[in-house]
């Protein structure tokens, strides 16, 4: 693999060197200082010399329209200008499947479903279509690719990694990353979550109640996210740190950390790992961004809490909202020299440094040329295409491909509804039901496909008792989630899409089940009622993918990114690798078609 190492080698130390000297203690903290973007206005930027401003999930303007995301960026962007030094600002959003905060952006299938197609082509364009789409509005940093290892589908977050195994997580978040930044302008991307977030275990999270009020602590409905992982260092090194390394190696320059722990420590709070491994070891020369809030669970005192983070590693300090405070205790913690100045200096450096090889100080805001082609059709066909490539066949009792002449019954919560195609981190942090944004459902590709196709459509699947059909599709799956909220124990379908599979039952000779879901759910008694059966995961905005494969104008390529579970009892999946009863299907597996 060719690296373009150029550019970062030619960055110019004498500038970062001339710029320190200049700067106060003030300037040198508020460079380290990410605020949310909601938590300041444009011109305490200036007068913190605010180094980084964020959008959460759902940190949008009003209207949210890339037209305006791309204002509010440039408010803040030009606020950072008017600082004696003039040191440019850097936007960061969590674009992890496309812009996907932004109205009429396209949104690519979430990482799982990546996992699923496997294919480097594909990614790359997704990263390339994304790239664009945050240049439009003044982006140049995206807290993507996570390359977390799931090891228990329980887990909320399991759709943003790409797969269990180490091996495809590594191949596609670093090709990723590189599509990210290798073009110009470049898109910091941010690996994340620093390290083994997840390999935590079920029934480890915790709640810290000084949090509450403050911001919500993860509260009762957190069962293994931001957890502890609870593995041996030999573990950790071989499941969760290979695609750091081959990352760093390919030009990673920002590395989120995780809420996780790791042995009962605070990642936050990891000095051996962050600045030991990862800084020394590893080689790694950007910087490290704590990951929101994450700080303040270190410890009850919020001073021990920004010590013992900047002293572990930490570069850039995801606030988001105080950041007065933060500035303030930073400040009083170097004075009294519990933080050296040196570690502020290092800090510092690494920002700085990345700015440079952004091109930042040269072209500090967006294009707003790009802004025709946020959602355009040129964009939304490459997440047609991917779509494609992330359904995995699990059954097909001669049903499928589907003959354009057909007449088909149509049902289940999912058929028609954008939200729930999209999942989390979809126009809000926790995404939502119906139409959020503007895409394409199942049943409109299907639609789209032939006039000779005739649909009849009921969501509920509870047709009048005449009709029947030869062919019926039921779309079924989870609700949309993100983090923490989607713990799940269970994993089973709902009986609301229980109910409407047994409804298409009995009206359509053949079944179809689309499934549309983060993760590996129990579906051995789904599975027994469909004559044919799709693993869909959460195909963003452009559902036509689907009916380009259930119709035969594309072959089914997809092979599991996890393997599948019987039941929840095989959980974790080391367990399930093992398990006497065998899983319902190997990793890998997928019928071509
Ligand atoms: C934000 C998310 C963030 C979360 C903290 C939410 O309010 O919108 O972006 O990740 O808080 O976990
Ligand atoms: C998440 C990160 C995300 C950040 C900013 C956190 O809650 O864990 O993945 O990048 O919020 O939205």
């Amino acid at each position: 693999m060719v690296i373009d190492q150029s550019r970062w080698d030619s960055v110019d130390e004498v500038e970062i060197e001339s710029l320190l000297q200049q700067m106060t203690l003030a300037e040198k903290i508020g460079q380290m200082t990410q605020v949310e973007k909601g938590s300041l206005a444009p011109e305490e930027v200036t007068s913190y010399f605010i180094g980084s401003v964020l959008s959460g999930g759902g940190g949008n303007p009003e209207p949210n329209t890339a037209q305006d995301w791309a204002q509010m960026v440039r408010s803040f962007s030009e606020a950072a200008l008017q600082t004696r030094l003039a040191i440019p600002l850097v936007y960061g959003v969590d674009a992890v499947h496309g812009h996907s905060n932004v109205v009429g952006a396209v949104i690519f299938p979430h990482n799982v479903g990546m996992g699923a197609a496997n294919d480097i082509d594909i990614i790359r364009n997704a990263a390339r279509v994304t790239a664009s789409e945050l240049l439009a509005t003044g982006v140049h940093f995206n807290f993507a690719p996570a390359v977390s290892i799931p090891q228990d589908i329980r887990w909320g977050r399991s759709y943003e990694g790409y797969s269990e195994n180490t091996e495809i997580v590594t191949r596609l978040g670093v090709a990723y990353l590189r599509a990210l930044q290798d073009q110009e302008p470049r898109i910091l991307g941010s690996i994340k979550h620093f390290v083994a977030d997840g390999g935590t275990k079920w029934g480890s999270s915790q709640t810290f109640d000084w949090l509450t009020g403050n911001w919500q602590a993860p509260g009762d409905t957190y069962s293994i996210d931001q957890g502890n992982a609870d593995i041996d260092e030999a573990t950790l090194r071989r499941v969760h740190l290979p695609p750091y390394q081959a990352a760093i190696d390919a030009g990673a320059k920002a590395v989120m950390v995780s809420f996780s722990s790791w042995q009962g420590v605070k990642m936050h709070a990891q000095r051996y790992l962050i600045t030991d491994v990862l800084k020394g070891e590893m080689g790694f020369d950007g910087f490290v961004i704590s990951d929101w809030m994450a700080v303040n669970q270190i410890d009850r005192d919020y001073e021990v809490s920004v010590i013992t983070a900047i002293n572990a590693g930490l570069d850039m300090i995801m606030v988001p909202y105080d950041f007065k405070l933060f500035i303030t205790t930073l400040t009083q913690a170097v004075e009294a020299g519990d933080v050296l100045v040196e570690r502020i200096d290092d800090a510092v450096r690494r920002i700085l440094r990345v700015k440079l090889w952004l091109g930042l100080f040269d072209t500090p805001f967006g294009d707003d040329a790009l802004l025709p082609l946020v959602g355009s059709d040129t964009h939304r066909q490459a997440a047609r295409a991917a779509v494609r490539k992330t359904l995995v066949l699990l059954k097909n009792d001669g049903v499928l491909p589907l003959s354009k002449g057909e007449r088909i019954l149509i049902a289940g919560r999912g058929a028609d509804n954008i939200g729930m195609q999209c999942g989390g981190w979809s126009i809000s942090w926790q995404g939502a039901h119906g139409s959020t944004t503007p895409g394409t459902s199942i049943l409109d590709g299907i639609r789209q496909v032939s006039d000779e196709v005739q649909i009849i459509y009921d969501e509920t699947g509870n047709f009048p008792a005449d009709v029947s059909a030869p062919v019926g599709i039921v779309v079924v799956g989870e609700n949309p989630y993100a983090e923490g909220f989607g713990d799940d124990g269970n994993l089973r379908l709902g009986v609301e899409d229980q109910a409407a599979i047994k409804q298409m039952r009995a009206r359509c000779e053949k079944l179809i089940i689309i499934l549309l879901s983060g993760r590996t759910l129990v579906i051995n008694d789904e599975l027994a009622l469909a004559d044919a059966f799709v693993a869909a995961w959460l195909p963003g905005t452009e559902a036509e993918g689907i009916a380009d494969v259930l119709f035969g104008d594309y072959p089914f390529t997809g092979r599991l990114p996890y393997t599948w579970l019987r039941s929840v009892d095989q959980l974790p999946l080391d367990v399930l690798r093992s398990d006497e009863r065998g899983p319902l299907f190997q990793l890998g597996y997928g019928l071509t078609l």
